[in-house]
């Protein structure tokens, strides 16, 4: 073959070798945006007909060309090559094989370098909505179950210790505003997600009269990027995406670490359904929490991803380098990670059996009262730090004596401090000592069922 017979192949003598040509394409991943890649395109051949760049005839004949690329696209007839580097050149030689050479104007003031921007752009904001739905589908399953469970009693812990009684839906209510704080950041993502990098070129602009505006509303963006260099070197909105993500999933790995807790003999406060564990090969007991262990385990990649990326960003000069190819996978990864572990998660959750009793009956064998004992001395006007030294050694006794607080006859006491009385006892019941923490965002059952409103009227919306 003479010279080389590749769409930019006119400056070339030699073809390259085809390992080398293996490395540098990215057909095997790309093609996942082949959809947006035809979006974008009917896009671009349109303006360019409406702006009489090319003529009507010729911008109907490509729109009809790409169009149906699209329905084989849909079809899964559509074959992809190797030797034809990315998905846009691919579309490009389908687009030839099918109307001729007229396919060859589409490329008019376009380059791959806005191209593929544009297609990671639409790419990203329609996952970016589905994310937010997902996160939206967990929030409910989280406040149904909270729902449940606003009296369902539990230890709190500082330092995995118990530290005080606490209301599993708050507990629960605790990742609902996470979740919540994911999706407004997946929200606001989607404001950078949202621009047009088409037209933009190469990376100077062009010298054709196009309009970037039309194509940025035919695509549905809300507006044109201003600066071309920006639009075709800007890879910040997928690095928002997968900071945010790793955020995401770092949340998700932390629930998923205490379900897993939950699960083990040791707690017993949870039952997963069998719809999600697992057995194991040897071992016929074993009922593992796998889906849980393995969201928690796919955090790492996702966190992988992020730095891959910033590592690809952190030295490019100015404008379009093909490190930039290096932005697609980890950012597909994240998405196929992200969605899935979402969808898991709410699963696992929605079909969990909660132990109740279990929980509630380890708050009554601890000293997670004994803020309550400290607190009553203090509420009847003994100043806290005595109040708390006095409990201190209260609970160092007890431990002696291999009993608790609410084991402590009256006269023992009496001993310690007269302002003790028969009350007591209720004060370190530890549903009365969760009812009784009214502070605003506490643990108080009317504060949790606050929470639980105001989540169920911002989830309307
Ligand atoms: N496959 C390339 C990428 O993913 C498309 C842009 C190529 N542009 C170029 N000038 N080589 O980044």
């Amino acid at each position: 073959m003479v010279g080389n017979q590749k769409l930019w192949g006119g400056r070339f003598e030699a073809q390259v070798a085809e390992w080398v040509e293996a490395f540098g394409a990215s057909i095997g991943f790309d093609q996942k945006m082949a959809k947006q890649d035809l979006e974008g395109s009917i896009a671009h051949v349109t303006m360019l007909g409406e702006t009489g760049i090319i003529s009507h005839e010729e911008s109907f004949t490509i729109k009809t060309g790409l169009m149906e690329l699209l329905s084989e696209l849909e079809a899964g007839t559509l074959n992809f090559d190797i030797s034809n580097e990315d998905i846009h050149m691919n579309m490009e030689s389908l687009l030839t094989q099918k109307i001729g050479p007229v396919a060859g104007k589409l490329h008019t003031a376009r380059s791959r370098n806005d191209q593929v921007a544009t297609d990671m752009h639409l790419y990203l904001k329609e996952q970016l909505h589905t994310i937010v739905s997902l996160l939206k589908d967990l929030r409910q399953v989280l406040v149904a179950l909270a729902e449940e469970h606003v009296e369902t009693i539990m230890p709190g812990y500082t330092h995995l210790q118990h530290a005080q009684p606490i209301s599993f839906g708050h507990h629960l209510m605790a990742y609902y505003q996470m979740f919540t704080r994911d999706s407004e950041r997946f929200t606001f993502n989607l404001q950078h997600t949202d621009v047009s990098p088409l037209g933009a070129a190469a990376l100077a602009g062009t010298t054709f009269p196009i309009d970037r505006y039309l194509t940025s509303d035919l695509l549905g963006f809300s507006a044109p990027y201003a600066n071309s260099l920006d639009a075709v070197s800007d890879r910040d909105f997928i690095l928002e995406f997968l900071s945010n993500s790793s955020i995401l999933m770092m949340h998700l790995s932390r629930f998923c670490e205490e379900i897993i807790n939950w699960c083990s003999h040791e707690y017993q406060f949870v039952t997963l359904s069998d719809t999600f564990s697992t057995g194991s090969s040897i071992m016929p007991q074993k009922k593992n929490p796998d889906m849980a262990e393995l969201i928690r385990g796919k955090t790492g990649r996702v966190y992988g991803d992020l730095l891959g990326l910033l590592t690809v960003m952190k030295s490019l000069p100015l404008a379009y380098n093909k490190d930039l190819q290096e932005d697609k996978e980890g950012m597909f990864d994240t998405v196929d990670t992200v969605t899935v572990s979402l969808k898991i998660m709410a699963g696992m959750l929605e079909t969990m059996t909660v132990n109740k009793d279990l929980m509630e009956t380890s708050t009554t064998k601890d000293f997670s009262n004994a803020t309550e004992l400290a607190d009553y001395l203090a509420a009847k006007g003994l100043p806290f730090r005595e109040a708390h030294a006095i409990v201190g050694h209260m609970v160092l006794e007890c431990t002696k004596k291999g009993i608790y607080l609410q084991d402590v006859p009256l006269e023992d006491y009496k001993v310690q401090s007269d302002l003790i009385e028969a009350d007591v006892y209720e004060v370190l019941d530890s549903h009365q000592a969760v009812a009784r923490r009214q502070s605003l965002g506490g643990t108080g059952f009317d504060q949790v069922l606050w929470q639980i409103e105001k989540a169920k009227t911002d989830l309307l919306s």
